[in-house]
Formats: structure tokens, C-alpha cells, sequence
């Protein structure tokens, strides 16, 4: 295969921990963070800058940015839906913020508490507040091929979404799966119609698992030229918002799938593979508790 490295963003602590039914310790997350920052990503999602009465699993945001260790070499990201959480990402020094959109209404209002339009006017502050501090932004678009709420989502949507975000100023669109119901079919359909306005290069995948066909979407979007993956340490998470959707890809079957094809990734699956006993851990401590 042509230009044979894919790049990994590992999302657990953010889209994992988010919809996690116990709160995890400031200090577990903290630990998490630091034993992924061994295994070779050059982007961690560490937590959201959101309101913590609609997440409050990640309520300590500012104290996790500010207790992990950082590898100059690491992007750490952070989500921020408007002014307010990119303040607190600015001044945890976020390496990288994230804003999401949705090309579902329904999925809109329920997720960010606005329609579509509206999010991308709050968005155009945050990239206007982030241009000036030169923080690069990166774009989510959830309910790509489906939502929740309204069902199949058509392309021409995500297509006119991702175009607005990206002449907003976000460096790369990242597509979400959000309830893992996406399959080649869905999945290659809506690419195609993206990548006949956007560069391949300026997209990555977010799928989630519900389905188990994630690597299947992987895939077929490795054909269609993407390069850039989002996935999950253990698999954990979901959307609280997205009832019933499991978490990303677990990182360590997206790896191994991608290496098995002689694709490089960077990510050390024994270093991986420490970073999941301990989130394995945490999870058995959290149900006998
Ligand atoms: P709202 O209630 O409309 O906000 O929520 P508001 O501006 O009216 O403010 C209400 C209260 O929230 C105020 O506090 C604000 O100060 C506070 P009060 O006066 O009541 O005490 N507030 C904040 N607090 C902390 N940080 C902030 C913030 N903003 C306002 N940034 C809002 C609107 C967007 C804030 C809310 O809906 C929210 O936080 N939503 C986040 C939901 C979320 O995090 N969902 C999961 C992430 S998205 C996802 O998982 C999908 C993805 O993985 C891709 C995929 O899989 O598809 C990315
Ligand atoms: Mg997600």
C-alpha cells in the first residue's frame, strides 16, 4: 500500500472516560494520560472543557491538563464547545483544541444544546480567539452516516459541514460514527461525496463500535485515502448523548489490524499493552466498589 504510515489519535481519555457511569479519580486519568504518552501518539485527547452539569464525568478537566506529564513531541487536545471551555483550555495550556458540530439538528440540540448554525457561530469565536493565540483547531462532525434521533444522515450534510469548519480555520475534519451503526457501504458512500470537495489529507475517522464493523470502516476508508484514525484504549466510552453507542475502536485491534497489512503506526503494543492493564484495572476496581 502507498504512503504506508497512518496516524493514531487516542481519544479514551476524553470519549472514553466521558461516558463512563463512575466518576475516575483526577488521579487515575492523570496516570492514564501519562502511561499513553509512552506508546508513540503524536496526539492524546486528554478531556473537554464542557459544562460540567451536562458531563460531569470530566468536571476536573483543568485539574488532569494540569497534573499530567507532558512529552514535547505529544499533541494534547482538548474539546471546547465555545468561548467559555476554550478560555480554560487556553489557560491549562491545551496544546490543541477540539470543536464539534454535527450534521444531524436533533443530534445538535440534544448534544450542545443549539441547532447547527448556531454552533458554528460560536465555533467562529473560538477560532477566532484561537487564530490569535495560534492554537490549532481541530473539527468533529458526529452523525456522519447516522443519528440517533433522525436516523440516516445524508452526505450532502457532512459535505457542507466539514467545508464550513474547515474555511473556519480547523486544520483537519475528524468524521464521527457516533452510534457505530456506519458500514462500508455508509461509510465509503459519504466519503466519497466529502472527498470530491475536501482533501483526503484534511480528514480523519472516528468510528465507534457498536456494531463491531469498525475496522471493516477503517478499511474502506483506507482505500478512499484517509491516513489519520481515532481510536479508543481498550474501546472504552461512547457519547452521552448517543444512547446505546459503544466506544472507538479499541487502539490496540486498529493497530494490530494496520500493522498486520504492513502499515506503521509508531504505537508500541507492549508499552499499549501497560496502558490497558491499567484501564482494565481501574474498571474491575470501579465495579466491586
Ligand atoms: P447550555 O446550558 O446551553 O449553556 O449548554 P449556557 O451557555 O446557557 O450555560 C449554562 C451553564 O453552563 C452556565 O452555568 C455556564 O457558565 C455553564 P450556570 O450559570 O448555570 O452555573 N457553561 C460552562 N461551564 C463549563 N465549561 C463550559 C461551559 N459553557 C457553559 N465550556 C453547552 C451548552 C455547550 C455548554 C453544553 O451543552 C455542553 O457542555 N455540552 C457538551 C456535551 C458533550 O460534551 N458531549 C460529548 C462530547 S461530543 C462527542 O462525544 C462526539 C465526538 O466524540 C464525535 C462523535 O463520536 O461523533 C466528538
Ligand atoms: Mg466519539
Amino acid at each position: 500500500m502507498r504512503n504506508d504510515h497512518v496516524s493514531i489519535v487516542e481519544v479514551g481519555p476524553r470519549d472514553g472516560l466521558q461516558n463512563e457511569k463512575t466518576i475516575i479519580a483526577s488521579e487515575d486519568k492523570i496516570k492514564l494520560v501519562n502511561l499513553l504518552s509512552d506508546c508513540g501518539f503524536d496526539t492524546i485527547e486528554v478531556t473537554s472543557f464542557v459544562s460540567p452539569k451536562w458531563v460531569p464525568q470530566l468536571a476536573d478537566a483543568s485539574v488532569v491538563m494540569s497534573g499530567i506529564s507532558r512529552h514535547p513531541r505529544i499533541s494534547y487536545a482538548v474539546l471546547t464547545p465555545n468561548l467559555k471551555g476554550y478560555t480554560q483550555a487556553k489557560e491549562s495550556n491545551a496544546s490543541e483544541v477540539a470543536i464539534f458540530a454535527a450534521a444531524s439538528e436533533t443530534f445538535s440540540q440534544n448534544n450542545i444544546n443549539c441547532s447547527i448554525d448556531e454552533s458554528l457561530v460560536r465555533f467562529g469565536r473560538v477560532m477566532d480567539a484561537a487564530r490569535v493565540d495560534q492554537v490549532p483547531v481541530r473539527g468533529y462532525i458526529s452523525c456522519v452516516v447516522d443519528c440517533p434521533y433522525e436516523g440516516k444522515v445524508l452526505p450532502s450534510a457532512v459535505c457542507s459541514v466539514a467545508t464550513r469548519l474547515l474555511d473556519m480555520g480547523c486544520y483537519e475534519i475528524s468524521l464521527g460514527d457516533t452510534t457505530g451503526n456506519g458500514t462500508p457501504q455508509s461509510i465509503g458512500t459519504m466519503l466519497d461525496c466529502v472527498i470530491e470537495h475536501i482533501s483526503v489529507d484534511k480528514l480523519a475517522g472516528h468510528y465507534h463500535d457498536t456494531n463491531h464493523r469498525t475496522l471493516e470502516n477503517i478499511d474502506i476508508s483506507l482505500e478512499k485515502g484517509l491516513r489519520r484514525f481515532d481510536s479508543s484504549i481498550g474501546g472504552i466510552g461512547g457519547c452521552p448523548y448517543a444512547p446505546g453507542a459503544r466506544g472507538n475502536v479499541a487502539t490496540s485491534d486498529v493497530v494490530r489490524f494496520l500493522h498486520d497489512k504492513n502499515i506503521s503506526t509508531g504505537i508500541d503494543l507492549d508499552k499499549l499493552s501497560l496502558a490497558l492493564q491499567f484501564v482494565h484495572s481501574l474498571f474491575e476496581q470501579n465495579s466491586a466498589n
